[in-house]
């Protein structure tokens, strides 16, 4: 996709040309002025009539008309210098590509030295534009009869420098990666539920592990019964769908050990079960595997990038359907754990299916977990659909998933979780545990019972059900499946730190 030269971008035969202005002064600077003077001074004439701004996210085409080997240059407007950030500055290449993408121009130049400042060096440029361009650029096909035309994509950028550098390169290759791998956990979140069963996720798992030689291992019902995964295999009770426990492994270190365990619901469809969802709540609950896409994404991520690092990734997958044989509330289930569980709603069905897949995660090894799950209505309402919320039962890990997530500019807000808290959990006058304490805090009530399973295995929990889906199309996104987390959960992976048990 990219191409590093060190040459004079100017002096390059590009349909197009990407620069980056902030703080448009009257007369230009630098190698603006060079581009100025070979444009006769159309620039500063611009300026002077108000028709080139520098204003943050403005767009500006001006074509060259045969005095440039470049055929078009367009500008982005970075705002003031002082007050572009790492992520402002992905935004306004959001920006730029989706304008590329929109012209169906198959490639471009970008000049990427237009686009350092004091504080944000030519390598974070570098990673924020291969990140941002399949991010900005992503859209989901649909299965329309009719499109208009073929989408065009943009297959290749030559990034122009005065001084390359293989971290140039390297930054380039994983910012690119991380948004590939998003949008295939976008992809993955707006198929529907009846072309994306437990099955296709599975086959999905399995394919990556071609690609990228992870251990594969798909439990089928009957396995599960022996081992007793009898929390997982009760949401699975009133489906057509066989379940499948996904289990993907990564072995990036010569020892099986400080491994990491990703855990994320992959509920296909959620129509709450007997505990019926209203005809609105159900609407949009295809996207209930959100967690499992988040784990898969993060699992491309980490094939390619091959950290150092041992990761397990495990995921319930199932349909949460109705039937003569669904579980029911008031019925008492025995995870694979031993716990037992009195169910008090069927819709409270996200906690059941990872209680087992973090019971497996740690039979397997995992010394530290992860969940991502789209887990309640709860948190959209604590925290608005733009934060995911954390819990956790260990502040250093958290630290460390929150530094990914600073980096990933996706917003973390950890809730409050306290001993009276696990008594509401642990409240139930015939099981050890009951799925739904009521509706008082019930973002709390959904992490602390996956926590349960977490047991004293350092633990994060990460709700994402109001950011896994936005309404709209944004400067990195189109309007549907967001794929939260698939960067911070890479982020998390590469710059792992084992932490020291106390014990
Ligand atoms: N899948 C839902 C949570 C959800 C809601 C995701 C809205 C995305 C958007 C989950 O299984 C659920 O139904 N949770 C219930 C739990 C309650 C019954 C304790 C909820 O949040 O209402
Ligand atoms: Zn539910
Ligand atoms: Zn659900």
């Amino acid at each position: 996709m990219f191409k590093v030269l060190q040459l004079n971008p100017f002096e390059s035969e590009q349909a197009c040309l990407i620069i980056g202005v902030k703080d448009l002064p009257k007369k230009f600077g630098g190698s603006l002025e060079v581009l100025d003077d070979m444009l006769s001074g159309a620039l500063t004439e611009m300026v002077k009539n108000g028709e080139l701004s520098a204003k943050r996210n403005v767009l500006t085409s001006v074509p060259t008309l045969g005095k440039l080997p470049v055929r078009r240059l367009l500008f982005v407007g970075l705002g003031k210098e002082k007050q572009l950030t790492f992520p402002l500055l992905k935004e306004a290449f959001g920006f730029a590509f989706k304008q590329i993408k929109e012209w169906k121009l198959p490639s471009a130049g970008i000049a990427l030295d237009t686009f350092v400042t004091e504080t944000i060096q030519k390598v974070d440029a570098a990673f924020a534009l291969s990140e941002a361009l399949p991010l900005s650029t992503y859209t989901f096909p649909g299965y329309k009869q009719q499109s208009n035309e073929p989408e065009k994509f943009i297959e290749k950028m030559t990034v122009f420098t005065e001084a390359m550098s293989e971290e140039i390169t390297e930054a380039l290759h994983t910012g690119f990666v991380l948004g590939k791998a998003t949008n295939s956990a976008r992809t993955l979140v707006n198929t529907p539920g009846n072309l994306l069963t437990a099955t296709d996720l599975a086959a999905y798992a399995s394919k990556l592990a071609d690609q990228y030689k992870f251990q594969l291992e798909i439990l089928e019902k009957e396995e599960m019964e022996k081992l007793g995964m009898g929390a997982f295999l009760a949401v699975n009770k009133g489906s057509e769908q066989p379940p499948k426990m996904i289990v993907l492994s990564y072995q990036g270190k010569q020892e099986w050990q400080d491994v990491i365990g990703l855990v994320g619901k992959g509920v296909t469809f959620d129509t709450g079960g007997y505990s019926l969802k209203p005809k609105d709540g159900i609407v949009g609950m295809k996207t209930d595997m959100g967690g499992a896409a988040s784990v898969l994404g993060a699992m491309e991520a980490i094939g390619e990038l091959r950290p150092e690092q041992n990761v397990i990734a495990v995921i319930p997958a199932t349909d949460n359907m109705i039937s003569g044989a669904a579980l029911k509330p008031d019925d008492v289930i025995t995870s694979l754990s031993g716990k037992t569980i009195e169910v008090l709603n069927t819709d409270a069905e996200g906690r059941l299916v990872l209680a087992d897949a973090m019971t497996y995660a740690k039979q397997h090894g995992a010394n530290y977990l992860i969940d991502v799950a789209t887990l309640t209505g709860g948190v959209i309402v604590a925290l608005g659909s733009d934060k995911t919320g954390a819990l956790t039962n260990h502040e250093a890990l958290f630290e460390q998933v929150l530094e990914a997530s600073f980096e990933a500019d996706e917003f973390i807000w950890r809730l409050p979780y306290t001993e009276k808290d696990k008594e509401r959990i642990r409240n139930s006058r015939v099981a050890d545990l009951n799925n739904s304490p009521g509706r008082e805090g019930h973002a709390i009530m959904g992490g602390g019972f996956v926590g349960e399973f977490a047991e004293e295995t350092p633990w994060v929990h990460l709700d994402i059900a109001g950011t896994a889906v936005q309404k709209g199309e944004t400067a990195l996104g189109s309007a549907g499946a967001t794929g939260v987390m698939v960067r911070t959960l890479a982020l998390f992976v590469d710059a792992f730190e084992p932490i020291p048990s106390k014990k």
